[in-house]
This record gives structure tokens, sequence and C-alpha cells, in this order.
């Protein structure tokens, strides 16, 4: 952790003025990445910590995210070691790192907030398909981010758990409206007001999980998906997923209307007219 900011919490430097990442900061914040030709690999690598992240973690993915090469298709998303995530560091609640509560009111604590939030919303881009390979633990934050993905390919020793009502908070880094729109508001809250474990079988039952596999056959298993979705015309991909996702939020007629839009877009691209 570096300087302090204006809100007297800690900075890093995930990014640089020229907009490269900073390797060594990505590594002080956990994380590792991969790009090979189209597809992008983010690893939550403190093992020796169940991949905990602090507000640097955060940070860091939001770096990623606006420097991602622009022929990027697919970015995976997973862990190393043990679990794809143990959530939030706790220390971040005893002041390791700069705390939550320093000296900031609630007009910074909403900008910080809203800061770290940045590294989950990008993965909503419709210019890349996001596939998170979940196995182990993935608990508050690390919950969240696997719902910040697209699709989820989840091992079968998996174990989901929305902790942050238990701690006395609610989960705000974006995993509130993708968790209601898969599963209903019904078993959302009943998941988040128990924090109960959610384990990999119910998940693929209840829709938290788009393949299942086993522990050993999850790389394998993202493999296959990734070289699925790298198969399919780059331009319909980018289009269809913006379809898709702002379906739940349109009546049918915008949503008419909306896939009559991207079409004359992709009848341009692929015949021409
Ligand atoms: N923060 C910091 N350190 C953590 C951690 C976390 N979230 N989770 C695990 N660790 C550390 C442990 O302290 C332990 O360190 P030592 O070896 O130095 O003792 C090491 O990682 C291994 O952990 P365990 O021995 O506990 O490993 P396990 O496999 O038996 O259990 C676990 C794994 C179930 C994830 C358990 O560690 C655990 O319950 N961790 C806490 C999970 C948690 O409550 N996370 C916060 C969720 S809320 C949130 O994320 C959002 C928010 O904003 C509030």
């Amino acid at each position: 952790m570096a300087d302090a900011n204006t809100d007297g919490r800690p900075e890093t430097a995930t990014d640089r003025a020229d907009g490269a990442l900073d390797e060594a900061a990505l590594k002080e914040a956990g994380l590792r990445l991969e790009v090979a030709g189209a597809v992008a690999t983010v690893t939550l690598d403190r093992p020796e910590r169940r991949n905990a992240m602090t507000f640097a973690t955060w940070r860091g993915l939001a770096a990623i995210g606006r420097s991602l090469p622009a022929d990027v298709r697919v970015v995976v998303l997973r862990g190393e070691g043990p679990s794809f995530s143990a959530g939030i560091d706790l220390g971040m609640f005893s002041g390791e790192g700069g705390g939550f509560t320093d000296g900031a009111d609630a007009e910074g604590t909403d900008r910080f907030i809203a800061e770290l939030q940045e590294g989950y919303t990008w993965l909503r881009r419709p210019e890349i398909v996001t596939v998170a390979a979940v196995h182990g633990h993935a608990i508050g934050a690390g919950f969240q981010l696997a719902l910040a993905c697209d699709i989820r390919v989840v091992a079968d020793d998996a174990e989901f758990c929305m902790k942050e009502p238990a701690l006395g908070l609610v989960p705000d880094l974006t995993g509130t409206k993708p968790l209601v729109e898969i599963v209903g508001i019904g078993r959302a809250l009943e998941l988040c007001l128990t924090a109960r474990t959610v384990r990999a079988e119910e998940a693929a039952r209840i829709g938290l999980a788009e393949i299942t596999v086993p522990r050993d056959g999850l790389d394998g298993a993202v493999r296959d998906l990734v070289d699925a979705l790298l198969a399919v015309n780059a331009g319909a991909a980018v289009a269809t997923k913006r379809l898709l996702w702002q379906a739940p939020g349109n009546s049918l007629d915008e949503q008419c209307a909306a896939e009559r839009r991207e079409q004359i877009g992709r009848l341009r691209d692929v015949f021409g007219r």
C-alpha cells in the first residue's frame, strides 16, 4: 500500500499514468494477469489467505478492466489454491490497509465504495464474455465476483456464501442485482439473510452455476467453454451480450426494437447491406 488519498485511505499504483498495468502493484493486490491472444486470465493469487481480497485487489481488478487489450474477447476469473475467494480480507475491518471508517463522511464513503465497485462492473462490458471458474469457497466479495461474471463454471467442491449480513453489512460489490435476477427475490432473501452455504449441486439447481464439473475437470471445462465462445462470430457475440443483458430491464416492445437495431448492424456487417 502506498500513499493516502483524499479520503485518508490508502492508494495503490496499480495502473500507471501511461495506462499500462504496474506488475508489482498487481502482485501486491494479490492478482495475476495472463493474456494469450483473445483470452485474458485473471487469477486471485493469495492462496495462503484463501484469496481474501483487499481494497488494492478491487482497484487492481478495475485497473485490469481499464487496460485490457482491445482484442481480448474472453476473460476468465479463477482462484489459486484451495478456494476461489474467502471474500474481503478481514484485516480490512481492523484497519489494515486503511480500514473502512477512517475519517470519511457519507459522501466520501460513497465515492470510495463506487471506486471499489468498478473492480466488478467492467465484467459486464459487451465486448468481452466473462467466465468465473469457481472452486472451494466463494464467500461474500468472492461470491459477488462470481455473480459479476456472465457465466459460472463450478467445481463440485464449491461453496457459495453471502456472509455480509452475518457481519452486520450488506453485499455492496454489485452482487445483489444479479443474485435476485438469477435466483429470484425469495431465494436471494433466504440466502442472504441466513448467510448459509450453497453447495455446488444446489448452485446448479437454482441457476448459480451454468456448468458443474468434478474438481479435477474444472480447468478442462473452462478451456472447452472458452474455445466454444471464441468459435462464435465476434461481432454477433458482442451484440447478443448487449441484447441479453438489457432484456430484464426492457418491456417487450423495447426489447423487440433493440433486437431490430442490433440485427440491422449485423446484416450490414455480414452481408454488407
Ligand atoms: N481474510 C483474511 N484472512 C483469511 C480470510 C479472510 N477473509 N479467510 C481465510 N483467511 C486466512 C486464515 O486466517 C488462515 O490464515 P493462517 O494460516 O495465518 O491462520 C488462512 O487464510 C487459511 O484459512 P483457514 O485455515 O481458515 O482455511 P480453511 O480452509 O479451514 O477455511 C474459510 C477457509 C472457510 C474460507 C475460512 O478461512 C473462513 O471462514 N474465512 C473467513 C471468511 C469470511 O468471513 N469472509 C468475509 C466475507 S464478507 C465479504 O467478503 C464482503 C464484505 O464487504 C463484508
